[in-house]
């Protein structure tokens, strides 16, 4: 049986690029369920572009389970991994091994993510791979820390947090991350990383040169209007389409077109 470390393992040796995107409900899933995409995130930037907050911080550990089961319903054959909500996991070794525990347990994901590579993060991971559950890293711009981090912005820039971000990605790995999300780092900091560690990257504004790449859903689908970041690519314009839907269904109503012959029944 294909386990998602295998997958990523596979990719990454075989100098294959890994394909991730996120997802937070059924319907969407299901669509990537019959592509080829390689992997689903349910992101906790779920607080953002689901919920409506201006950061992923009030995002719930309850929340994340009941968005990463309607994802497992739609796309049941397809690796999944649940992202750790902040303060799920940070405040002791024994707080996150149980997250991440109750996560795998309860939602049947394959693997759990979080951010950042403390202390407490680094023997979490380090505990949850000993007892079985695949952990992936994300380091740069980590959006639970974003008001540390002076907003939400290119991260290492310099030549010492490039340094710190490079020593973190080592040290993930070392403490048993299959993977490590790069969010927002200048390209060339992107590929020393990649090229300086033996698991796969996958990069969000981090450049070309990762082994992978992530989007949020909402983002490359061209749901949202005002986010677009330089590393964005828009690949729909669902803004326009799902509004010009709603016009012509609400405009149908009003002038009693909709329902119309077809639509009722006899
Ligand atoms: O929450 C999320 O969607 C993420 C990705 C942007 C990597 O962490």
């Amino acid at each position: 049986m294909q386990t998602i470390i295998n997958l990523f393992k596979e990719k990454f040796q075989k100098k294959e690029r890994i394909s991730v995107v996120t997802c937070y409900d059924a319907s969407f899933a299901k669509i990537i369920s019959e592509i080829e995409m390689d992997c689903i995130l349910v992101g906790d930037s779920l607080g953002m572009v689901f919920q409506g907050n201006n950061s992923t911080m009030p995002v719930t550990l309850e929340e994340m389970i009941y968005h990463t089961k309607a994802v497992k319903r739609g796309a049941p054959n397809k690796f999944i991994i649940c992202d750790l909500p902040f303060l799920s996991y940070q405040i002791s070794v024994e707080q996150g091994v149980s997250t991440g525990g109750i996560a795998i347990k309860e939602t049947g994901c394959d693997a759990v993510k979080l951010e950042g590579a403390t202390e407490i993060a680094l023997q979490t991971i380090r505990q949850l791979t000993e007892i079985g559950v695949p952990v992936m890293g994300h380091l740069g711009l980590t959006p639970q820390s974003y008001q540390v981090l002076g907003g939400y912005k290119v991260q290492g820039k310099d030549e010492k947090t490039a340094d710190k971000i490079l020593q973190d990605a080592i040290a993930l790995e070392k403490a048993g991350a299959f993977s490590i999300v790069l969010e927002m780092l200048p390209e060339s900091l992107g590929e020393k990383i990649t090229n300086s560690i033996s698991i796969p990257t996958i990069g969000i504004g981090a450049g070309r040169h990762t082994s992978g790449q992530v989007l949020v859903i909402n983002d490359l689908l061209g749901v949202s209007i005002n986010f677009k970041p330089k590393f964005l690519k828009q690949f729909a314009d669902l803004y326009s389409i799902t509004k010009q839907a709603l016009s012509t269904y609400n405009k149908e109503v009003k002038e009693g077109i909709f329902p119309g012959e077809d639509n009722v029944f006899k």
